[in-house]
């Protein structure tokens, strides 16, 4: 396929995109923490799984508030991940194997413990005073409503100057102001520094917030706070800054961007990243993980309605057409597992809804990202116990819930065990040896304890395990033109059960068909001069779909054939 190229086509429109969350991949030398090292080691396991790209999760110097996402130096490592050497080896031998690495990029907010910070909140006339959204106290309170996606107020008082500052995240992670041009040119620079180093690109962390509302008005109270979202989200001058950023770093590189956009609908979408508007390649759209949210937003225990996550897919795939490009995933280090959120986490089920999930992401039309352990089809950990949790989202969230809004507390672990963040943070499961091969030391989190049947040396032994089926998956895509850029069609919209789609390139077509639950489901839609390309079992399907049973059929162009 490599061999014809048109305008539009696009190395990372070709590529598949692993996510690695460092501090739980590998730990090289036993303190419990994956590092820099231990990332090199397993480079080739990656190889082989055949990705092209690394989604590097942000390896900066931090004080670990948030893992990392508070950063205290943009051009530093992280102690406990090793050192610039150990970067620059990690960058080195990826290249080396045809591996891109594009890195995260947390310019929304920093550390407080960042030298900017630190500077900003000694006095009122400082240098840095305004790279920070500093306000005066009203009325002796916060200057307005608005609650922290992490709990309690979005405004921390300080006592130096008297002022508040505004955090959209935890009070450890000050948001930076934007409108401050001097600070968008560091940020710039930081960048350039970057890409000069050869890293191939950023996956840019809550990139819609960048602009806030300049008013500052109070937000419609949910629960304790006001919500800060339509103040913050898309604010007005998000695009001009991205424009901006466009112009003076990103346009002068051959790189891969990705905006992490909160909020962001397929109206905004084509804004942020239409191939007109000089600003991103694509971006991360959150519709299709926030199905099943009740009255606490992530905090609920109801299951994806299908043909609501059809209905998104379908608005995403064909409302980006020939106009922008999708990024095609089912989790990340935000989100619970993806089997055990939108596939079957019983031993029954898990492998073959697991590769089902595989086929019907895969086959999409954009970019698939693969979260470390969901080739393996790695499940929710469902911790028990408070004590068990690591994540300061889900830890602010409990103690605001059932200390201050009454929750009953079995309640709100029902929540935790099903939506948080530290589901997908347990160690990458690579033995059935102790720790699953993680660590030999005590892992900064609990291992999911079902390690010994799930895990990457058992997998890569069996030819019929989740991790050989993404391989195969990914050896597919990479050959099949047509499931790069092919149309994407949505069909069989009115099943509940059939998740179905067709792609067609020129005279060939492919058609994919998932069945999303364990029943038996009537399947007369079998495209004649059709062969199957893909499957999830030995077998064809005969008029009935099997539980979680995925099929991909190909109709080949008549010279192909
Ligand atoms: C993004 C990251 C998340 C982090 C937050 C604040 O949503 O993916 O992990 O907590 O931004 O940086
Ligand atoms: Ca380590």
């Amino acid at each position: 396929m490599r061999n014809q190229r048109w305008k539009g086509s696009k190395w990372w429109k070709e590529a598949v995109v692993y996510q690695i969350y460092p501090r739980s991949f590998c730990d090289s030398n036993g303190d419990g923490i994956g590092d820099l090292p231990g990332i090199i080691s397993k480079l080739d396991y990656l190889k082989q799984l055949g990705i092209d790209i690394i989604w590097l999760s942000p390896v900066y110097r931090s004080p670990n508030d948030d893992n990392g996402y508070d950063i205290s130096d943009y051009q530093d490592i992280m102690e406990e991940f090793g050192n610039m050497d150990d970067f620059d080896s990690l960058l080195r031998e990826a290249h080396e194997r045809n591996i891109r690495i594009v890195m995260d990029l947390v310019v929304n907010h920093t550390s407080d413990e960042h030298a900017w910070f630190v500077e900003s909140r000694k006095s009122k006339d400082n240098p840095y005073r305004d790279f920070y959204i500093w306000k005066d106290p009203k009325d002796g309170k916060e200057p307005n409503n608005w609650g922290s996606w992490f709990s309690g107020s979005a405004w921390q008082y300080d006592e130096a100057t008297g002022m508040y500052y505004l955090h959209i995240f935890s009070k450890k992670q000050p948001d930076l102001n934007w409108d401050n041009s001097a600070l968008r040119h560091k940020v710039y620079d930081m960048m350039h520094w970057w890409l000069e180093k050869g890293v191939d690109g950023f996956r840019m962390d809550v990139i819609s917030l960048i602009s806030k509302d300049p008013n500052f008005p109070d937000g419609e109270v949910n629960g304790l706070y006001g919500d800060l979202s339509p103040y913050c989200a898309h604010g007005p001058h998000v695009h001009e800054y991205l424009q901006e950023m466009n112009r003076e770093v990103l346009s002068k590189y051959d790189i891969m961007t990705v905006g992490e956009t909160s909020c962001v609908t397929v109206e905004e979408a084509k804004k942020y990243a239409g191939k007109d508007r000089n600003e991103l390649d694509m971006v991360f759209q959150f519709e299709h993980v926030s199905l099943g949210e009740g009255k606490y937003g992530k905090w609920s225990t109801d299951p994806v309605n299908l043909k609501e996550l059809k209905a998104v897919w379908k608005k995403w795939e064909e409302g980006l057409e020939g106009v922008s490009w999708n990024a095609l995933f089912w989790g990340n280090h935000d989100q619970p597992r993806a089997v055990s959120k939108f596939g079957n986490d019983s031993s029954e089920y898990r492998e073959r809804s697991a590769k089902m999930l595989a086929l019907c992401q895969m086959f999409m039309k954009g970019t698939p990202y693969v979260y470390q352990g969901e080739e393996l089809g790695m499940t929710n950990a469902s911790f028990d116990r408070l004590s068990d949790y690591r994540d300061v989202e889900s830890i602010n969230a409990y103690h605001e819930m059932v200390e201050q809004q009454g929750m009953p507390a079995e309640e709100m672990m029902s929540y935790l065990k099903r939506a948080g963040r530290d589901n997908a943070r347990t160690p990458m499961q690579w033995n059935g040896d102790v720790n699953a091969g993680f660590t030999t030391g005590e892992p900064w989190i609990a291992v999911n304890s079902n390690y010994r049947e799930i895990n990457a040396k058992r997998q890569m032994d069996d030819p019929r395990s989740v991790y050989n089926f993404y391989r195969e998956i990914i050896r597919l895509r990479h050959e099949e033109e047509v499931i790069v850029y092919g149309d994407f069609e949505m069909l069989l919209e009115e099943s509940d059960q059939i998740f179905a789609y067709k792609r067609k390139l020129r005279e060939t077509e492919v058609f994919v068909f998932c069945n999303f639950t364990p029943n038996h489901v009537k399947f007369e839609e079998q495209p004649a001069k059709a062969s199957v390309l893909a499957g999830n079992y030995e077998e064809e399907p005969g008029g009935y779909l099997r539980p979680y049973e995925a099929v991909a059929y190909k109709i080949s162009a008549p010279e192909e054939s």
